[in-house]
């Protein structure tokens, strides 16, 4: 059964639509003057044989869900714990690249109690000898960026399903190939964005849906990470992965954690789409002043020249209009934020800004007036997601990212379990991850417009669920 999303007080008190203007808006979006002339717009390429649309196609429903998981550092190795609690779902087999961190994963495993997963290791593609097992249902894959896409693609080609963390790939015409070969295999790629199911991220989508901002026109997101220590640590990303791709190009490398809710609140692929891109940077002051300060000479990164800029900026418009700003800071000193604010002609909210226990504050009329910032709280608490009222307790002692981690592993198992259509859909994780090409392309041309492809080829016109999904329970265990 499709989830029914949630049906809005305001919509049905009459209040302003964000959610009816999606649908009244569609005509005069496709005249607008961002999706046009300038940009040279090509159709969308053409669907090869055998190959069909994945939008509200559902899982398979399943008893458990049995997860392969490549890659075993920092985040494969916590995510392979938390794939091991969820009800039903169990890790079946874990590879690395180096064979002693399968063994080691294995090994926490069985102390917890979980059965012993197999354990592929050795080479750069021993992860293709797991994917020969019948015995996994979804394969997460927690490698470096350059990775992905060959190991999802794979992935896909194996008839397994595939959760991809962020971003699922880093040039467009592989973007194009998971979703060709994802709608060719009918198995599902989804990008493994844990923030899309933040806590605040949740409401703030709510809201939205709910009229609280009026019509939606403009919101701002972002990734603002001081990772400098982390990036110049000989221990922590292995081979120093991280920091080499700061060597390599001037992009957007990361923006997805920022973007992707201000993408859902606004229904991008689901009413509206983003339609085109146009990047700044700063000059690359920030690694290179830590490494003069911080770093021994005689360390291999003296060889190195950084290239990226501190501060990115994507500014993204979409076909209704809108605009997104999107940024990009891993290399200056600065507190962490995802800034996640969304406003329209009724109001705005702001994440990461206030002194309340929930760190939002927002401004909405008609509740106020003055000029004056309030907290967010009693918001937050009104439009929590069903997600986090049913698992947030859970979710906070199961650790990871403030839960969020818990939360996108638990609703992927009900999902696949239940058999219900994915929240984040290939299409989504695709578009989501566009920037960081078309930032580099947009750069090489000194900041000019560069077309966003649609890979919907035009199914985006249509209202659908996303994220905001009514309640819906997880199977019981036998
Ligand atoms: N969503 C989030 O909140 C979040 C948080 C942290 C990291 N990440 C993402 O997770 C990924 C991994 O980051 P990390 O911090 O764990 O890096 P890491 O360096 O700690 O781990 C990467 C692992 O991949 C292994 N590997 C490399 N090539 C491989 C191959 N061909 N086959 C199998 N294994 C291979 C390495 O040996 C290493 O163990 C990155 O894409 C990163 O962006 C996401």
């Amino acid at each position: 059964m499709p989830e029914i999303p949630a049906v809005s007080r305001r919509l049905l008190l009459g209040g302003a639509l964000a959610t009816g203007a999606t649908v009244a808006g569609v005509g005069a979006a496709q005249a607008a003057p961002h999706d046009g002339a300038d940009l040279a717009a090509g159709p969308s390429p053409r669907r090869g044989p055998g190959q069909k649309s994945m939008i509200n196609v559902p899982f398979e429903a399943r008893r458990t869900v049995r997860v392969g998981v490549i890659g075993l550092g920092n985040r494969g190795s916590a995510m392979s714990e938390g794939w091991s609690v969820v009800p039903g779902c169990t890790v079946a087999a874990v590879c690395d690249i180096r064979a002693d961190r399968a063994k080691r994963v294995a090994d926490k495993l069985v102390s917890q109690g979980k059965p012993r997963p197999a354990e592929y290791g050795g080479s750069d593609d021993s992860y293709e000898r797991m994917l020969r097992r019948d015995d996994i249902d979804l394969v997460y894959i927690a490698t470096p960026w350059e990775f992905h896409h060959r190991q999802g693609r794979a992935a896909l080609l194996s008839g397994k399903h595939a959760l991809v963390e962020l971003p699922v790939a880093t040039e467009l015409d592989e973007l194009w190939d998971l979703v060709d070969t994802s709608e060719r295999t009918r198995r599902h790629l989804i990008l493994s964005e844990n923030c899309s199911y933040g806590r605040n991220e949740l409401a703030m989508l709510r809201m939205a849906h709910d009229g609280l901002f009026g019509d939606v026109t403009n919101g701002h997101g972002g990734y603002l990470h001081d990772l400098r220590e982390l990036l110049f640590s000989d221990t922590y990303y292995t081979d120093s992965w991280r920091r080499r791709w700061h060597t390599r190009s001037t992009g957007s490398l990361y923006p997805m954690h920022g973007l992707a809710p201000i993408a859902a609140a606004m229904d991008v692929n689901r009413g509206d789409r983003m339609t085109a891109l146009r990047a700044t940077a700063t000059e690359p002051r920030g690694l290179a002043d830590y490494r003069e300060r911080f770093i021994p000479k005689s360390h291999p990164s003296w060889k190195e020249t950084y290239v990226n800029g501190d501060l990115v900026t994507c500014l993204i418009d979409t076909a209704k209009g809108r605009i997104i700003r999107a940024e990009h800071e891993v290399s200056s000193p600065r507190p962490y934020s995802r800034i996640n604010s969304l406003a329209g002609s009724r109001g705005i909210f702001e994440d990461y800004a206030g002194t309340s226990a929930t760190g939002g504050r927002i401004y909405v009329e008609p509740d106020h007036s003055g000029h004056a910032w309030r907290d967010f709280d009693a918001y937050r608490k009104e439009f929590d997601h069903w997600l986090w009222t049913k698992i947030g307790d859970d979710a906070e002692n199961n650790g990871g990212h403030g839960g969020m981690d818990y939360v996108l592993q638990w609703r992927t198992v009900q999902l696949m379990r239940a058999g219900l259509v994915p929240d984040i859909d290939v299409y989504d994780s695709a578009v989501w991850c566009s920037p960081v090409a078309l930032s580099v392309k947009s750069l090489a041309l000194g900041g000019r417009p560069v077309q966003i492809p649609d890979f919907t080829r035009g199914a985006w016109v249509n209202r659908r669920p996303g994220l905001d999904t009514g309640p819906s329970e997880m199977p019981p265990v036998d």
